[in-house]
């Protein structure tokens, strides 16, 4: 079962599962989705998903849904991500990302469901002391709550863990997703203006958002903007193909796994090479700093690499040009 299927990293995982000949269950609760990527991924593959329309903190609704059918294993994407809205909105961030990871994890242990994958970020690490960094590297404070969820969630996924022996998870820390699939089928839909890089350039280079802001220019980082870890979301997607078939195998029953390139990319970098393989305009100016933002971060993704048999496969140059694609189709 994936959760959040609707939304933009489980809809191009479910594409990635059918193709490799899993039988996904997907559900949503539409909270930021639509069911336009789930029409996308069906035409993709070429059949009908199963899906469902639900809310992960609805015990019943999971109950049911698990009496019903029998799951080996799943893949929890459904929560919110913006950092911004995050700060506003506190107590929605706990309710919901919180919330959903434990009324989802009581609901398994009822009905003997055993093995998890949990999307989580590069934001557990903070700013880190080293980079690139790895999977050894401490907790800092959070810098949202946003930031804060995805640290308590590793924290309740490994009590969980530990309290059941038949428990098996994965914790999967995601860089900066960034792309769309090469069919310009599935992509980003953000449902309000996006906080997120990519989405905003693409947006402002179709006509949609006046002007894209840089924010910071006095980093310590060679062009003076922040640096990050751009992966691609199909890379991203074919990771949670390996997690499932390497779970079993894993050295202890909960083990986290960055996912990204393992190269730093700067925003400034991003945006020229946007503009060089798209042949596009871009209107950008270079603005102050976010509050919040990680100065430089990028991920040593050796231990995928080694324990999953992953790495990534595409480019910056593909994500830019998928994400151009799947823009100009909305
Ligand atoms: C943050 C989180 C990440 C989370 C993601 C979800 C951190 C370190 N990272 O990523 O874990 O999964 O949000 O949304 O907390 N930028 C601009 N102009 C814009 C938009 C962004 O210059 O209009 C810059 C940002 O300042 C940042 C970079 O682009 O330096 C990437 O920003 P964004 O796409 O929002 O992702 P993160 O903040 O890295």
């Amino acid at each position: 079962m994936l959760t959040g299927g609707a939304g933009y990293i489980g809809a191009h995982t479910a594409v990635e599962l059918i193709n490799q000949g899993f039988e996904p269950l997907l559900i949503d609760n539409f909270s930021k989705s639509d069911r336009t990527l789930l029409k996308g991924v069906e035409t993709i593959v070429n059949r009908k998903i199963v899906f469902l329309e639900g809310d992960c903190r609805d015990a019943v609704f999971l109950n049911t849904l698990f009496s019903k059918n029998k799951f080996d294993s799943v893949i929890h994407f459904a929560a919110y991500k913006s950092v911004k809205e995050s700060v506003i909105h506190p107590m929605k961030y706990y309710d919901n990302n919180l919330g959903s990871m434990i009324t989802l994890l009581q609901a398994m242990q009822q009905h003997n469901i055993n093995e998890f994958i949990f999307s989580s970020s590069c934001t557990v690490y903070g700013q880190p002391d080293h980079i690139p960094v790895d999977e050894q590297a401490p907790f800092k404070r959070a810098e949202s709550p946003y930031g804060a969820t995805k640290q308590m969630c590793e924290r309740i996924l490994e009590d969980a863990v530990a309290a059941n022996q038949n428990l098996k998870a994965i914790s999967l820390r995601y860089f900066n997703p960034v792309g769309a699939h090469p069919s310009a089928l599935i992509g980003e839909m953000p449902t309000d203006v996006p906080d997120n890089l990519v989405p905003y350039v693409t947006q402002t280079a179709a006509g949609l958002r006046p002007k894209l802001t840089v924010f910071g220019s006095d980093y310590s980082t060679p062009d003076g903007s922040c640096l990050r870890d751009f992966i691609h979301v199909v890379d991203l997607a074919q990771a949670h193909v390996k997690a499932l078939e390497k779970i079993n195998g894993m050295p202890t029953r909960m083990e986290a796994f960055n996912l990204g390139t393992g190269e730093g990319v700067s925003v400034l970098q991003l945006v020229k090479k946007f503009i060089e393989v798209t042949g596009v305009k871009l209107n950008y100016e270079v603005g102050s700093r976010r509050p919040g933002d990680v100065e430089k971060t990028y991920a040593n993704a050796d231990k995928a690499n080694n324990l999953l048999g992953w790495k990534t496969k595409l480019s910056l140059e593909d994500a830019l040009t998928d994400a151009w694609r799947w823009q100009k189709t909305l």
